[in-house]
């Protein structure tokens, strides 16, 4: 071999070797984000409820704990109807067009909240009382904003809370102008401007015997109507206590007959005391301020931390035990600082119902969720 050659040889080798170095370099490392999306990814999609200071990125720590642990979003307020349709020709799509932008670019699964649900309602609504009128404004809300979202909202609750605690439907506007039917309308003109989207019906105490009944009677009256339903959101406002671990587990199994998937839509656990658990308290009593009604004020303590890391262990137990009938778990809010539990149903407290802390730091009812997945 003359020298020539063996340079060329040597440069040839040493050219080889830097390039097999890059393409070790370029190769995406195998390291998995720790996060309740993927832990949970093989099980079910978890999200949370987002509010406007997430949709207008405000709170930008609030969108990075969205973004590195949820999969699915839903719109805590900017969709409903005193919103997003405040006079009869005026619908207002600035925020639930950024709130599905967001979505969009995380490749998130994009819920709709709520079509038709009696509270925070647009005033003018209340003023129909004619049955054929009612039936067109729904038809024209519903499409409006269903088409508009068309393949790009994977999920709505179509009809949110129409049912009493004894499982009777509730009197609400629509039933008042339209009887029953209103539920079947919403439900057909929701699959006509969207048929690939899946639809819900989510109510809370979609546990309790009897309102499960009615549940259970309202789903099938749709079903039998022809309308397309596809899931029950079963809210999810639970406490330390109840509703019980056989309950859940029963509701779940008995929706799941019906041919639905479960998405649980809304869930927090609050760890402050109820006014409606007090005996002969009055609803209306005014407990704002009562350091009885608001324990915590500046401290959680450790005791409460623990009965709630094993409460969330417990409840998602259940959920992976059923997880091939459960498509979605959506924590209503992201971190305790922002949760509707804090004004509600008392204003001014400080609850702790959610997985994340007022510095946006998970808490030990994280780590409690989190285990189950990696033994
Ligand atoms: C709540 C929001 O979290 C609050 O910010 C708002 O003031 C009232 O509504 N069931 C539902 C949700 O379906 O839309 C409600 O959200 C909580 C109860």
């Amino acid at each position: 071999m003359n020298k020539g050659t063996k340079v060329q040889l040597v440069l040839f080798a040493f050219v080889l070797s830097v390039l097999s170095c890059t393409q070790k370099k370029v190769e995406p490392k195998n390291v998995e984000i720790s996060s309740l999306k993927n832990s949970f990814k093989n099980s079910f999609y978890v999200g949370s409820a987002i509010n406007g200071r997430h949709i207008d990125g405000s709170d930008s720590l609030g969108v990075d704990l969205i973004r590195k642990e949820f999969n699915t979003i839903t719109p805590e307020n900017i969709m409903k109807w005193m919103h997003i349709h405040p006079q009869k020709d005026t619908f207002n799509f600035d925020q639930a067009d950024k709130y599905v932008a967001l979505g969009e670019m995380e490749k998130m699964f994009i819920v709709g909240h709520t079509l038709v649900w009696h509270s925070q309602i647009a005033d003018w609504v209340n003023e129909v009382k004619d049955s054929t009128v009612m039936a067109s404004l729904l038809e024209n809300h519903i499409t409006r904003i269903v088409k508009r979202y068309r393949g790009r909202i994977h999920a709505w609750d179509v009809v949110n809370e129409a049912l009493n605690e004894d499982g009777s439907l509730r009197e609400s506007l629509f039933l008042k102008v339209m009887g029953q039917s209103y539920l079947e309308h919403a439900f057909k003109m929701a699959s006509i401007a969207d048929p690939d989207a899946e639809l819900l019906y989510n109510d809370y105490n979609l546990t309790n015997p009897e309102k499960r009944a009615g549940a259970i009677r309202l789903i099938k009256g749709l079903q039998a109507s022809g309308a397309k339903i596809d899931g029950v959101g079963m809210q999810g406002h639970w406490n330390l206590k109840g509703p019980s671990l056989e309950e859940i587990e029963e509701s779940i199994l008995a929706y799941s007959e019906l041919g639905l998937k479960i998405s649980v839509t809304e869930l927090d656990i609050t760890v402050l005391p109820n006014p409606w658990d007090l005996e002969g308290a009055e609803v209306d009593q005014n407990f704002e301020g009562s350091e009885f009604m608001n324990p915590y004020p500046d401290k959680f303590p450790d005791s409460v931390k623990l009965k709630l890391a094993k409460r969330y262990e417990d409840i998602f137990k259940i959920f992976l035990k059923h997880e091939d009938k459960i498509s979605r778990i959506t924590f209503w809010g992201v971190t305790d600082g922002n949760t509707w539990l804090n004004n509600w149903p008392i204003k001014g407290r400080t609850n702790y119902p959610l997985l994340f802390d007022r510095q946006y730091r998970h808490k030990m009812a994280y780590d409690s969720v989190m285990q189950l997945k990696k033994n």
